[in-house]
């Protein structure tokens, strides 16, 4: 087998998704099972994470048997174990380290521990090298989801056989996530758990220029993201227009009997409301592709990457293509099945790590605010 042709079993378990995947080569997907949670947590609208440890304990090893057997690939036939060690919910991450080190020693193969959102830049990298397309680094890349708004510059080095990818923070959040502000407006509007998906399909039959929803200000670092204001001023929609308190009600029944699916809510949803979830996806989605392509002119790169939950959403990435084209720069997105948490991300970041000879041990410990850079 050439060198490029190692096969990695990546393990992911940081928050409410259980996955294992292999992946050769560090590039082509051999297999990439995930065991949603989202059923269980949904009724909390939000994540448990005591559910979350005991639900991935439940579902690790027949999820890691899963991404083996679909694969056609042995366990004792992979060339190393690459395991999320952070950020993430400690207790839930406990599961996928102990699972990695437990197999790593039985089967006798060597552990790689993965940043979870250092996964999330290979999942675009991933995506591309499955369409045959070449990414030109260095990058600009936006991981964007329900944890995480985060702005870095990525490059690579090769280095024996591989690359060595280092990474530096441009910017991120003050306040909440984008995927967590969409969940809490979804929340506020009686739209289901997780809100984003619904949310996007939604705002396709509003007006997004309906409502302005003014640009956070924010001091210092220009490339920083917030979105606690937008929420708190759909709130205050929602307080100074009453009328639209019947139809929550009236999805929120639809919620109960099962009904969540966009058309359902749709039906249940006055123009007013599809007004305001498109004007505040139009507001969160200029604010992240502005500040991104602006740090991505300040860092003078020519390709801009996004990934993670949100990086799913249309406008977002309709409104990545148009905007960056028009300044000469590349976009490229993973699939659906590869922004949201998955474990060929994971095991494609360990892959140039396990060639440099980076090793973890029994001591590899959950961390849960591991920063990359
Ligand atoms: O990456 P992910 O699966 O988990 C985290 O690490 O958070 O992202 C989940 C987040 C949720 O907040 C969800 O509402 C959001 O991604 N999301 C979307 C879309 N699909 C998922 N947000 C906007 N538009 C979408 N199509
Ligand atoms: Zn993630």
């Amino acid at each position: 087998m050439s060198v490029s042709e190692h096969l990695i079993l990546g393990i992911e378990s940081s928050c409410d998704e259980t996955a294992a995947a292999i992946v050769a080569g560090g590039r082509r997907i051999l297999s990439s099972v995930v065991a949603s949670q989202v059923d269980i947590h949904r009724k909390y609208g939000g994540v448990v994470p005591e559910l979350a440890s005991r639900e991935h304990l439940r579902q690790i090893v027949p999820v890691v048997r899963e991404a083996a057997g679909q694969a056609g690939v042995q366990l004792r036939d992979v060339d190393a174990i690459a395991v999320t060690r952070g950020p993430g919910l400690i207790g839930a991450l406990l599961v996928g380290i102990t699972y990695g080190k437990v197999l790593a020693m039985a089967l006798g193969k060597p552990l790689v521990g993965v940043n979870h959102l250092e996964g999330h830049v290979h999942a675009v990298l991933l995506e591309a090298h499955g369409e045959g397309r070449q990414i030109e680094l260095p990058a600009v890349c936006l991981i964007v989801s329900g944890g995480h708004t985060i702005l870095y510059h990525v490059k690579s080095e090769p280095v024996n056989g591989g690359g060595k990818f280092s990474y530096a923070r441009i910017g991120g959040t003050r306040d909440d996530a984008a995927g967590e502000a969409y969940d809490k407006v979804a929340r506020m509007l009686a739209l289901g758990y997780p809100g984003g998906p619904v949310v996007d399909k939604l705002a396709a039959h509003g007006n997004p220029r309906a409502i302005r929803f003014v640009d956070p200000k924010i001091k210092g670092n220009p490339y920083d993201f917030s979105f606690s204001g937008i929420k708190t001023a759909v709130l205050y929609h929602l307080r100074r227009n009453p009328q639209l308190q019947p139809e929550i009600e009236a999805r929120q029944q639809s919620l109960a009997r099962g009904e969540r699916g966009a058309d359902a809510l749709r039906a249940l949803s006055s123009s007013a409301t599809l007004d305001l979830i498109a004007s505040f996806q139009h507001s969160v989605v200029d604010n992240l592709v502005d500040r991104t392509l602006a740090a991505a002119a300040q860092q003078g790169v020519r390709t801009v990457l996004v990934s993670g939950g949100v990086a799913a959403n249309s406008e977002l990435r309709r409104s990545f293509e148009t905007e960056s084209a028009s300044r000469g720069l590349a976009a490229y997105f993973p699939s659906r099945a590869l922004s949201t948490d998955n474990a060929a991300m994971i095991a494609a970041a360990g892959h140039p790590r396990f060639l440099a000879g980076d090793r973890a041990d029994v001591t590899l410990e959950a961390e849960a605010n591991l920063p990359l850079a």
